[in-house]
């Protein structure tokens, strides 16, 4: 999609999923699965969660975790497809429709912290992220994901709200260093088809460590 309102709220996301009996691939994230593998399961928080293939592939690979939407149609058809998945899957996930940026959670901290393409402007993201690492336990992992904004100069069909997207350096300059450990702050390409194109797209990745209690 190009044209994009202004504000991007629960109302906006609500009808772009009423739009489509399935939005996204179903896929987990090419960056959350080559990111994660190598984590010890525990304790995951996927914000953003959409139609759920995140946290879903990180149930079935060992991890319990908490799916939360701003969109309560997406958090919906989430709890559907892990029902799907298996009681086993279904166990090990809860969902909830919230706004993450309004969002208290208590005193829970969570071994992993995913936020795979939320694009906020970026005042916003800035607080999103920010809040983000709060949420991680000591010991623990920051995974963000989004577009990179090469992809507007790319030709990839991106909405032209080149604030919506960042670089890695944005989110690593959020983290303070003598409390992170980065492992990953890069912009791997990928290959990915719009319509009859194949184009070459990048992405954003950052994965942090929080230091501390391993
Ligand atoms: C581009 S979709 C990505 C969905 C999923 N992470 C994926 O990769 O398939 C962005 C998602 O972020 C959600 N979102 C946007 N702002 C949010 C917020 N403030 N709190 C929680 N979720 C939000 C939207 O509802 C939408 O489902």
């Amino acid at each position: 999609m190009t044209d994009l309102p202004e504000v991007l709220d629960e109302a906006f996301w609500n009808d772009r999923y009423r739009s489509s009996h399935r939005l996204w691939s179903g896929n987990p994230n090419i960056n959350l699965v080559s990111e994660v593998s190598d984590l010890i399961p525990g304790t995951a928080l996927d914000v953003g969660c959409g139609e759920g293939a995140d946290a879903i592939w990180l149930a079935r690979h060992g991890w319990t975790v908490h799916g939360i939407d701003l969109s309560s149609v997406a958090i919906e058809r989430a709890a559907e497809h892990a029902t799907q998945a298996g009681a086993d899957i279904a166990g090990r996930v809860t969902w909830e429709a919230a706004d993450l940026l309004a969002w208290d959670p208590g005193a829970t901290r969570y071994d992993l912290v995913t936020a795979q393409y939320v694009h906020l402007p970026s005042g916003q993201r800035d607080v999103l992220y920010a809040r983000l690492a709060e949420l991680v336990a000591p010991g623990g992992t920051l995974l963000i994901v989004g577009h990179h904004p090469s992809d507007l100069e790319n030709g990839v069909p991106r909405p032209p709200r080149p604030e919506l997207f960042f670089v890695p350096e944005d989110v690593v300059a959020l983290l303070d260093p003598t409390e992170w450990s980065i492992d990953t702050a890069a912009s791997p390409a990928r290959t990915a088809t719009h319509g009859d194109h194949e184009m070459t797209i990048h992405d954003s990745v950052v994965r942090a460590r929080r230091l501390g209690d391993d």
